[in-house]
Parts: C-alpha cells; sequence; structure tokens
C-alpha cells in the first residue's frame, strides 16, 4: 500500500495552488470590503476552504517530504512558513465567524502577514523544486554579483598562447565539475556521497568507492556513469542536466587515463590542440590569423627594437605582432632583412615613409602571416608587386602617395586574399583605359577613377 502514500505525496505540487488561490481572493475581498463586511458570507467561504486546503498542503508535503528523500534542514523553512500561513488562515477565518472580532484594522494587517507567509512559503517551496537560483539564473552573471547570488562559473576560458603550462586538473576537470557536477556533488548536496569540489574530494570517491580504475581506466566509475546512455537513469549528469561536450568527455577520459594527475601540464600530457579549440576566446585577433604560435624571443625583439623597430603584440597576450618603422626612416631593402627571424610572427608591417623599394618584396614574401602591408610615401613602383600573390593572409595594402605605376595593377588580380589595396594620390599620371573586373572594383581603390558619366552630372542647379 506504500504506493498510495508515495501518490499522496506526489499531490503535494498540485494541492499548494489552491490555499493560494483561496486565500488571495479572501485577502483581496477584505481589502474591497473596507470597514464593513460587504462580503462576509464569501470572504468566510473563501477562508475556509483557504484553510482546508493549506491543511492539506501541508499534509501532502510532509508525505513527500518522507517519501522522496529531501534534507530535513532544506524543506524545514518552507515547512515552517505552510504553518504560519495555516495558523493565520484559521485565526482570520474564527473571526469572521465572529468567535472573537479584533476590529478591521488589525484584521488587515493579518492579511498582509498571510500574504507575506503566503510568498515566502511559494518561494521556498519553488527553490526545492526548481533550485535556489531559479529567479536569480535569467540575470547576467553582473547583475548576480551585484545582488550577491553567487553563480557558477559555466564558461571555461583559456589562453591560446599559455595555457599548455597549466595542469590539465586546474584547466579543464575541475571547471567542468564546477559547471556541471557540483549542483549535486558538493558538501551540502553530496548525492551518491560523492564531493566534486576540489581535488582530496575527487580523489575520495562516493559511495561506490574510488572513481578511477588503475588496472582499467575505461572501466573507472567516472568514466562509466559519464559514458552510460543518456536515457539510463544512473548516466551523469542526470538527462535533464546541462550535458558534457564532446571534447569535456574525451578530455576527461585522456585525464584519468594519464592517472587522473592534479599537476602534469597539458603540455606534459602531449594533448592535441583540437581538443582545447572551444575553450579559446572566440577570434580575438579580428582580421589577423587565427593561429598559434610560440611567442617570438625577447632577445631577437629587444635587438629589433634597439634598431629602431616599433613593435607591439596585436592584444597583450598574442604573440602576433604589429611591426612599424615610423621612427626608423632610413630603414631600407637590405635592412628588412633583419625582420626575418619574427617571419611568422609578424602581421601587420608599417614601411611608411622608409626607404624601400621594390626589392623589398623580396623579403616581405616570406611573411607568412602578413595581412596588413603598408607602403604610403615610398618609391614602391609595383614593378616586382606579384611576389606577394604567394602571401595566404595578405589582406591590405596601403600604396598612399607612391610611384606606384597603374598597369602594375593586374598584377594584383591574382592575389588568393586581398581585400583593400589603398591607391590615392599616385604620383604618376595614369591612363584610364585600365579595365578593372566587375568583382575587384571595389578592392583598388582610386582617388582619380573617373566614374561613369550620369545624366544628373550635368544638371545645374
Ligand atoms: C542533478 C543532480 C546531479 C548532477 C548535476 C550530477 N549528478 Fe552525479 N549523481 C547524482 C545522484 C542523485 C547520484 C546518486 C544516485 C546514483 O548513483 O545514480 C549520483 C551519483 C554519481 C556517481 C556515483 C557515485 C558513487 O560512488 O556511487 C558519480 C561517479 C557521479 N554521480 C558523477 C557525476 C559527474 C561526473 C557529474 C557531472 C558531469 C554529475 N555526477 C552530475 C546526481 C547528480
Amino acid at each position: 500500500m506504500d504506493f498510495i502514500i508515495d501518490i499522496v505525496g506526489r499531490f503535494h505540487p498540485l494541492v499548494v495552488h489552491l490555499p493560494i488561490g483561496f486565500l488571495f481572493l479572501g485577502a483581496l475581498m477584505i481589502f474591497y470590503s473596507g470597514n464593513e463586511d460587504k462580503y462576509l458570507p464569501i470572504m468566510r467561504f473563501s477562508f475556509f476552504w483557504g484553510a482546508i486546503s493549506t491543511l492539506l498542503a501541508l499534509i501532502t508535503g510532509f508525505v513527500q517530504y518522507n517519501q522522496e528523500g529531501y534534507a530535513w534542514e532544506d524543506i524545514q523553512n518552507h515547512l515552517i512558513f505552510g504553518i504560519i500561513v495555516l495558523i493565520i488562515a484559521v485565526t482570520i477565518y474564527l473571526n469572521l465567524k465572529r468567535i472573537f472580532f479584533v476590529g478591521f484594522k488589525s484584521r488587515k494587517i493579518l492579511v498582509y502577514f498571510l500574504i507575506l507567509s503566503l510568498i515566502i512559503t511559494g518561494h521556498l517551496g519553488g527553490n526545492l523544486t526548481h533550485g535556489k537560483d531559479h529567479l536569480t539564473a535569467p540575470l547576467p552573471d553582473n547583475f548576480k554579483a551585484i545582488l550577491g547570488v553567487d553563480y557558477p562559473i559555466k564558461k571555461i576560458e583559456l589562453d591560446r598562447v599559455t595555457y599548455r603550462s597549466q595542469s590539465l586538473y586546474q584547466a579543464i576537470v575541475q571547471p567542468v565539475f564546477n559547471a556541471k557536477c557540483i549542483s549535486c556533488h558538493s558538501p551540502k548536496k553530496k548525492k551518491g556521497e560523492l564531493v566534486l569540489i576540489d581535488y582530496p574530494s575527487i580523489m575520495n570517491g562516493g559511495e561506490g568507492g574510488s572513481l578511477f580504475s588503475k588496472a582499467d581506466p575505461e572501466q573507472s566509475l567516472l568514466l562509466k556513469r559519464i559514458h552510460l546512455p543518456l536515457e539510463d537513469e544512473k548516466h551523469m549528469p542526470p538527462k535533464a542536466k546541462v550535458q558534457l561536450t564532446k571534447s569535456e568527455n574525451v578530455l576527461l577520459s585522456r585525464w584519468i587515463a594519464h592517472g587522473a594527475p592534479k599537476e602534469a601540464s597539458i603540455e606534459a600530457l602531449k594533448i592535441e590542440e583540437e581538443l582545447f579549440a572551444s575553450f579559446f576566446e572566440k577570434n580575438p585577433t579580428g582580421i589577423y590569423p587565427d593561429i598559434s604560435i610560440a611567442p617570438a624571443e625577447n632577445e631577437v625583439l629587444k635587438a629589433l627594437k634597439k634598431k629602431g623597430f616599433f613593435i607591439s603584440p596585436i592584444y597583450k597576450t598574442s604573440p602576433l605582432l604589429k611591426i612599424s618603422c615610423i621612427n626608423y626612416h632610413d630603414f631600407n631593402d637590405l635592412s628588412a632583412q633583419s625582420l626575418l627571424p619574427i617571419k611568422e610572427h609578424i602581421v601587420s608591417l608599417d614601411l611608411g615613409k622608409t626607404k624601400v623599394t621594390d626589392s623589398v618584396f623580396r623579403v616581405i614574401q616570406k611573411l607568412p602571416n602578413l595581412t596588413v602591408l603598408k607602403l604610403d610615401n615610398t618609391k614602391i613602383n609595383g614593378s616586382q608587386i606579384e611576389l606577394l600573390s604567394q602571401l595566404k593572409n595578405l589582406k591590405e595594402i596601403n600604396l598612399v602617395n607612391t610611384d606606384f605605376e597603374i598597369h602594375n595593377l593586374t598584377k594584383m588580380y591574382n592575389f588568393p586574399t586581398i581585400k583593400k589595396v589603398n591607391l590615392f594620390n599616385l604620383k604618376k599620371q595614369f591612363n584610364s583605359n585600365l579595365k578593372i573586373p566587375d568583382s575587384l572594383k571595389s578592392v583598388f581603390l582610386l582617388q582619380y577613377y573617373e566614374l561613369e558619366k550620369l545624366d544628373t552630372d550635368s544638371v545645374v542647379y
């Protein structure tokens, strides 16, 4: 007959809505009737059934607590406020029945308390079924911080330059547990007697003993639970919760295969970069290539700066560099050689106002990641610019105020990634017979490019 009790308990979430309805209606009538008992019979009716249904809610709630294994400290306040609601509802009912009379004003104060208790009870009950953060969960994190609500750090972010030196456990394993497991596996909740909040607690294991199996890592309790089919009751995290991503899954397996070390770095464990791709900040590189390379050596950079190069990374921790010769006016085709030790790091190169000629392209063509090239105010005429056609990242070239000869423009038609070539203010006159293909017209910006004549051009205003 146990199942009947079980079912009674399960009616609690339904029954609780009745007192809310009856008691709110009764409260409204008390406010509306002012200092007379306009709706007396209906008010009595409302509070009578309000009290009865509150009692029912308390009984079903208590049964549910007993049957479904809630922790006492989790439900006690909800229960206490439920009892307070019952006491106030009964008091108001007796008052309406004239068993005793307290005066209109005091009755209204009682009604305020009733509503307050109802709201608190309902809110605490909601927290039990939907989780403590049910109301605040949709707020942005900074709002939650202001309200003092603690929020799980959901997003795992790695720095693509330095992540290899971090320990796999610190960088991935614990953050994954924090985001997806500890809502049920903390010292407070401890489902399956398992706590996952830090390394020692993870090593302690749960009801079923250690989470790890040295002999056969794939048979580890932790992996077994994660790899069970989603439908399986024992699958972790439970079906209704946010699941592990594929790479999180693989990384946990790798971690366990390596013996679940605390300190071992990602580098030492030799784990492929692809598995971390989803944790990297989304393309912070802008128009520059999204690659990860080891940073240039400090000594090399120091020497270059001494020569007069201005060097800055594209963002603080990036190994990709912007180089400018803004203070290095003697820079010439030969000096360009000195950039070769950092040829992979250079994504933007500003040679404006320097002494370079077209020979410099022999060096520049060796900068595989070059994206932006500035050659304004130089003697470049384009005679060798075709050398740049092998650059797979080159998007912008600035040729403002140069000796560029416009017939050399055709050499750039097959540049694979070119987006913008600025050709304003060329020193040499050019013939206007040049026919740029339609698809490239927006790439080459020519100040003197003659627009087709429109009829409206001759209108005199
Ligand atoms: C919604 C709550 C919830 C979440 C979230 C959750 N678990 Fe559990 N977990 C449970 C419950 C309940 C049990 C005990 C019942 C059982 O063994 O299935 C359990 C048991 C386990 C056990 C077995 C412990 C033992 O020793 O028997 C493991 C391992 C486990 N969980 C791992 C995880 C991992 C890893 C995550 C996160 C990826 C996770 N759980 C997320 C509720 C949860």
